[in-house]
């Protein structure tokens, strides 16, 4: 902000350097927010109206709203009991010949299976676009990260309206969307505030 550059500049530049380096990729190209980013990705690689992307109900809205804002249709697929990561077995029933992509999302800072996925997507001729806002690091150490809790996706109004969504229908989303918390954790965080948040969420459990 003190510089003369508000949106690009040199600092932009060398961010975008760094991060393509840390992610072992020839290019990184620095947006305003998670959602720009998924949209730009879904827009550069055409798709729009009149095309599926198969994609998680357990994320962040974000993730199924920036389909919808590409023109796309959104379709979810059960999740992995387990990790909460999108089914492999649950995309490939829900390939249809309007399925242009398929758009995971590294929950919690734990990869999908990439390699099925990759496998499933070459199979069918369908782009691949991960969601790795849990998870940058997560592509390169492959570690567990931080946990956010989430609606499903599909039982917001929007998408209960719009596109079917209903209780029931990913009852493993459900679950897990019912029974995760997220606690406050920040760097700033005290040892004493921890200890706070440890102990009211003791109490709370006893309730
Ligand atoms: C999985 C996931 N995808 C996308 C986004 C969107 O990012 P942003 O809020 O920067 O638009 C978020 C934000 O929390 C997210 O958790």
């Amino acid at each position: 902000m003190r510089g003369r550059f508000l949106t690009t500049g040199e600092r932009v530049s060398r961010f975008e350097a760094d991060l393509a380096r840390f992610a072992g990729r020839k290019r990184a190209v620095g947006v305003t927010s998670g959602t720009a980013g998924l949209h730009l990705a879904l827009v550069g690689l055409g798709v729009g109206e009149g095309d599926e992307v198969i994609t998680t109900p357990i994320s962040f809205v974000a993730t199924a709203n920036a389909v919808v804002l590409a023109g796309a249709r959104p379709v979810f697929a059960e999740v992995e009991a387990s990790t909460g990561n999108i089914d492999p077995a649950a995309v490939e029933s829900a390939i249809t010949e309007k399925t242009r992509a398929i758009l995971p999302v590294h929950l919690y800072g734990v990869m999908c299976d990439m390699g099925r996925l990759a496998e499933l997507a070459r199979r069918n001729g369908l782009l691949l676009i991960e969601d790795a806002a849990h998870a940058l690091e997560a592509l390169q150490r492959r570690g567990a990260g931080v946990a956010v809790n989430y609606r499903p996706i599909h039982l917001y109004r929007f998408y209960r309206e719009n596109f079917g969504g209903r209780e029931g229908r990913f009852p493993r989303a459900e679950h897990i969307g019912a029974s995760t918390i997220s606690l406050p954790l920040y760097p700033k965080l005290t040892e004493e505030e921890a200890d706070y948040v440890a102990a009211s969420l003791a109490e709370s459990m006893k309730e």
